[in-house]
């Protein structure tokens, strides 16, 4: 996996920065929105507030301005929000632990483990849909993707198969494998660095799998 991110990997302005604000940032953004559509607000939200301290001093009504068009406007709320909390109680730094990255408003296990693995390589695995398309494949898991048993046991699949020396990049190759190889429909499975163990490869099941039962 981590071989094929190196060849694969696509640029993103917030990759290889080393600035957990940005990882926290564009995994707040990327949550509901795609990363061809979140890059360019991305690029502008950051020239406007170029680090927590420029969000935290912000007003709301320019958050929401710069925010605009990416919808689910809470999520700009809460940034806003969790902004004043960085300063106030962490001394302008995002947290590294799990248990106070938590209290940050809007930040829940999704993007806690994201930003712990990619910003402070903390071993700590994401599962989002991409992950979960990818690993019920890969692992030939039949059960509804609805019922939060499927999604524990995806989870405890994930953390175990987490790179533990680079979790932030195992995470992220297993997201951009699901968004660019391991898609909904028609699997470029070809190109993909898991076929040869993947049981939904194996037994032509990748139409089936994942399995999400109607609402
Ligand atoms: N989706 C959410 N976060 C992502 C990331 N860091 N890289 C690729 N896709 C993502």
């Amino acid at each position: 996996m981590l071989a094929w991110y190196d060849d694969n990997k696509r640029d993103m302005p917030w990759r290889d920065c080393e600035d957990p604000y940005k990882t926290w940032i564009s995994e707040i953004m990327l949550q509901q929105t795609r990363v061809d559509q979140a890059t360019p607000y991305f690029n502008r939200f950051i020239e406007h507030f170029p680090d927590v301290y420029a969000l935290a001093e912000a007003d709301q009504q320019e958050v929401l301005k710069v925010w605009e068009g990416l919808g689910y406007y809470s999520r700009a709320r809460n940034m806003h929000h969790a902004a004043k909390t960085v300063v106030k109680d962490f001394d302008g730094k995002i947290p590294d632990t799990e248990k106070e990255i938590l209290e940050l408003k809007g930040v829940g296990p999704y993007t806690a483990s994201a930003v712990l693995s990619i910003a402070f390589a903390k071993p700590h695995a994401v599962v989002d849909g991409n992950v979960l398309r990818v690993l019920t494949r890969y692992l030939g898991i039949e059960d509804d993707i609805r019922s939060s048993s499927t999604k524990n046991t995806v989870q405890e699949a994930a953390d175990e198969l987490l790179d533990k020396e680079r979790p932030g990049d195992f995470n992220q190759a297993v997201m951009e494998l699901g968004a660019t190889v391991c898609t909904p429909t028609n699997p470029d499975c070809s190109q993909c660095p898991l076929s040869s163990d993947c049981v939904a490869y194996s037994t032509l099941k990748t139409d089936s799998i994942p399995y999400k039962s109607p609402a």
